[in-house]
């Protein structure tokens, strides 16, 4: 039996007492299972597992996606994204150093998005490097009635690498043009249904999500900036501090993230893994 302790109002619960390296029963998985639906984030403490086990507990939830920047994916393990500030000898980042520094939810630019996503905790800073996780189930149900309305039925376009602009080159080294090619911009709902729970949870963000379609570029400017805007109000948002040997779960089909960069000088070193999800509606 293991602990879920809830860790704040908006979303997120660390379970206690669960041993990822350990195959899970069926009815472990289902409890764990249900903790994520209701949770949207869960903080699995004190995991000491290798990339093997991680891969096995994620393949639980789906097939895993490998990522348009193979560059960084682990050497024999191409399901493992690694999220990383250390540099090899020659300079260059291990893994991709500016993960997440907007907003957004992982894969949403994909025809087919992510389910959710296992970053697990090898190295981190002394302090600093939280990841920020917000409810986007919450920001939809407090929109204005008004808005709901205005927003039912529209789509908006996504395309990695949008949000370029807000990151230096030696952060995130520019897509090829082959890269490009095999992430084309893809079109979803403003709103989606989780496909497990059936509630609505917003799905546009400030990292992937180009223009509103359907109405006015102006007017489709000003309601993606309100809506970005309110999701990430704070009564929505939970600010993980890591722990070493921390994998938090989270659930893209209901939630956003971002990372804050880690102090200058200390390592936060992260291996990933993303679940495929289905397509949005
Ligand atoms: C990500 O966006 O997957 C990276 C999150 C993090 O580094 O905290």
């Amino acid at each position: 039996m293991f602990e879920i302790n809830a860790l704040s109002d908006a979303v997120g619960a660390e379970i206690v007492g669960l041993d990822l390296a350990q195959p899970l029963d069926d009815d472990t998985f289902g409890r764990v299972h249900q903790a994520h639906l209701d949770h949207q984030v869960l903080v699995f403490r004190d995991q000491e597992i290798t990339p093997e086990q991680h891969i096995a507990f994620s393949r639980r939830f789906g097939d895993l996606s490998g990522h348009v920047y193979e560059q960084f994916l682990l050497s024999g393990h191409p399901e493992i994204l690694k999220v990383s500030n250390k540099k090899t000898p020659e300079g260059d980042f291990v893994g991709l150093n500016s993960a997440g520094r907007r907003w957004h939810s992982d894969l949403s630019y994909a025809e087919i998005p992510s389910l959710g996503s296992l970053l697990y905790a090898l190295e981190i800073p002394p302090s600093g490097g939280d990841t920020l996780f917000n409810n986007m189930y919450s920001a939809y149900e407090t929109l204005p009635q008004m808005t709901k309305d205005r927003i039912a039925g529209l789509k908006a376009e996504f395309l990695i690498g949008s949000a370029r602009k807000y990151y230096t080159e030696n952060e995130r080294p520019a897509l090829t043009s082959e890269q490009l090619a095999s992430v084309p911009s893809v079109e979803h709902p403003v709103v989606r249904t989780h496909p497990e729970s059936g509630r609505k949870a917003l799905y546009v963000n400030s990292a992937h999500t180009v223009r509103i379609l359907g109405i006015d570029n102006a007017e489709a400017e000003d309601l993606l900036t309100e809506l970005t805007e309110h999701s990430v109000k704070p009564e929505f948002v939970y600010r993980h501090k890591w722990q070493l040997h921390d994998l938090v779960f989270w659930d893209n089909r209901c939630c956003m993230h971002i990372a804050e960069p880690p102090p200058e000088g200390a390592n936060r070193h992260m291996h990933r893994t993303t679940v495929v999800g289905d397509r949005p509606y």
